[in-house]
């Protein structure tokens, strides 16, 4: 599959997104390095990190050494971290650890990696930050319900981009989604499969496993393709070459209306 090929949704800072990527929570700096790598080399070209995971380092040569093997360059590829909330009161400086330990002069989109003690001036950082040309897009992560999105509403000059969530199978927040499409803010959504450990609920799903017999498909192509196809952006996280092109292998089949209810 090129480029051209992979679907991207549009966010409200203008800048687009592609709708299905590679998380790296869990994984070392060793282990990032080759998953991104193997995740740009199949043609994903979305990356989630965060300063708390302890891998930007990773991630960073695995980014490199794609863009170094001539076969993607660094503006298509999209790179997501997040204050960590121990940086919550230097969040500038925070920003500036993550470029670094990257190796890259900008990233795509920053993340309050969760709500805090101080979020108007972690989110004063992020928009600094824009300002500054070292981000590009600013949202979100762990803030579900219309209350938490619209306190940070009613401080952001900048409009959040994204918020990144968990979602799933077995939590689904339609109804946050509903909510902020008013304002062009996208859901992508974490723990697509439940996370580490917690896989076998998912997969083993009657109704997933029934839909990816019909389609000749797997449970985790089935859970992607529902939610891409529902508006999100999923992030599923891989060490497994094998598990990462399979994730990205769902453009070639559509979800019917029913289909799509039967699973929701
Ligand atoms: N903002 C937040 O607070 C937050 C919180 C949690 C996670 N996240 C982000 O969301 C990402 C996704 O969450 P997650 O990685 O924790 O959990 P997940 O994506 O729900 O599940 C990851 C698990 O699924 C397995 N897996 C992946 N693809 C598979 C496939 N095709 N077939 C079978 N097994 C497969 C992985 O094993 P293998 O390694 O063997 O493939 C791993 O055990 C994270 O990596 C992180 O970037 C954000």
């Amino acid at each position: 599959m090129n480029d051209e090929q992979i679907p991207d949704v549009m966010l409200n800072s203008g800048y687009t997104m592609p709708v299905i990527g590679l998380g790296t929570w869990t994984l070392s700096n060793d282990q990032a390095e080759a998953s991104v790598y193997a995740a740009l080399k199949t043609g994903m070209r979305l990356i989630d990190t965060a300063r708390y995971y302890g891998n930007e380092v990773g991630v960073g040569r695995g980014i490199r050494r794609a863009i170094e093997e001539g076969f993607v360059t660094r503006a298509e590829i999209f790179v997501t971290s997040k204050i960590m909330p121990s940086d919550y009161g230097r969040a500038a400086r925070g920003i500036d650890d993550s470029l670094k330990d990257l190796g890259l002069d900008y990233v795509d989109l920053m993340l309050i990696h969760q709500p805090g003690w101080n979020d108007e001036a972690v989110y004063r950082a992020l928009e600094e930050g824009v300002r500054d040309g070292k981000l590009r897009s600013i949202g979100i992560s762990n803030y579900y319900t219309p209350e938490a999105v619209e306190e940070i509403l009613s401080f952001a000059k900048i409009m959040p981009a994204v918020i990144q969530n968990e979602n799933h199978l077995y939590y689904q927040n339609k109804a946050l989604q509903e909510y902020v499409s008013q304002y062009g803010i996208v859901i992508e959504s974490w723990y697509p499969f439940g996370g580490r450990g917690h896989t076998g609920q998912h997969f083993g799903n009657e109704t997933v496993a029934q839909i990816a017999k019909a389609h000749g498909k797997t449970p985790a192509q089935v859970i992607l393709r529902w939610q891409v196809q529902d508006g999100y952006v999923a992030i599923p996280g891989s060490s497994d070459p094998q598990h990462i092109a399979e994730n990205f292998d769902i453009f070639d089949f559509v979800l019917s209306e029913e289909e799509m209810e039967r699973v929701r």
